[in-house]
């Protein structure tokens, strides 16, 4: 079955960046000039997803506000003949059918999937979390959904990180099949770092079969009490093979300020308007 569907659970408290999230979500922080999760957005697009649920929770409003029609701001552009900006604002509203649902508490990602089931159905669909921000030669979830079309099971979306830093991330390990794609045999999350089974961590990208919710339903609060969508895939590992895919790209974590930063003066280095003007000044500044 082709992957229509993509989850976006952005009920998350973003507590490693305050105080700019107590009121704003992070997925709203702007790259440049578009907000973190229109670069996501754009990536489900561009793999040929067609409806986007976003699991939401409080001080989210602005994400859905910016999805939405701006008839005032629209109005304004076309008075004032801004055609050029009339058409940006546009293409956001236009660019994919969305829908919302509320996760009333933010009980973890595991949890967030599992208030989508609904809108999800019996099928399998795309997970991607709004502040993995990844540049690649083709969209990464792309990526991920080329190999559900060959191994037509759960994918998970995975990084080799320094070991130092595995504990901060879900944990998998597995068998190379082919370049770039192990057959997954174990996962954890979080582990210290003497228990991990390897160094490579689980970003927030995945393609999910429809039996992770029943799992999930029935997954109790693990690290941090939260109910982790790593344990539940533990747990779906026993019955389905899983597959984790090491994309091809670059990942930067933008819910953390400093991988923020560096994510903020790469791209802008590279961005056709800004990226000479800009390595000037970079260049510029006293060592
Ligand atoms: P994080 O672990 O990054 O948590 O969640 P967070 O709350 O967003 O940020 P910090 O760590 O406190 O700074 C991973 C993803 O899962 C979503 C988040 O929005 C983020 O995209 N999430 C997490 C939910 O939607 N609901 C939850 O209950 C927990």
């Amino acid at each position: 079955m082709k992957i229509r569907k993509a989850v976006f659970p952005v009920a998350g408290l973003g507590t490693r960046f305050l105080p700019a999230t107590k009121s704003m979500p992070k997925e709203m922080l702007p790259l440049i000039d578009k907000p973190l999760i229109q670069y996501v957005v754009e990536e489900a697009v561009a793999a040929g997803i067609e409806q986007i649920i976003f699991v939401t929770g409080r001080t989210k409003r602005a994400i859905e506000d910016y999805f939405d029609k701006d008839y005032r701001l629209e109005t304004q552009l076309r008075d004032s003949g801004k055609t050029e900006l009339l058409k940006m604002v546009n293409a956001i509203t236009d660019m994919v059918e969305v829908c919302y649902v509320r996760q009333k508490e933010a009980l973890g990602l595991g949890h967030a999937v599992l208030t989508a089931k609904r809108l999800v159905g019996d099928e399998p669909f795309a997970v991607l979390l709004g502040d993995d921000i990844i540049e690649a030669p083709r969209s990464c979830i792309g990526q991920l959904i080329e190999k559900y079309e060959k191994y037509r099971c759960t994918i998970l979306g995975i990084e080799q990180v320094p070991m130092e830093q595995i504990s901060s991330y879900g944990c998998v390990a597995g068998t190379l099949v082919e370049p770039r794609t192990y057959k997954v045999s174990d996962l954890v999350e979080k582990p210290p770092v003497n228990e991990a089974p390897s160094d490579m961590a689980i970003i927030g990208r995945y393609v999910l079969t429809p039996e992770i919710f029943e799992i999930i339903e029935k997954t109790k609060p693990g690290r941090g009490g939260e109910i982790q969508l790593t344990d539940a895939l533990r747990e779906l590992e026993r019955r389905q093979a899983i597959y984790a895919c090491q994309f091809e790209g670059k990942r930067y974590d933008c819910g953390d300020k400093l991988e923020y930063l560096k994510a903020t003066v790469e791209m802008a280095l590279k961005h056709p308007q800004f990226g000479k003007p800009f390595g000037e000044f970079i260049a510029s500044l006293p060592k």
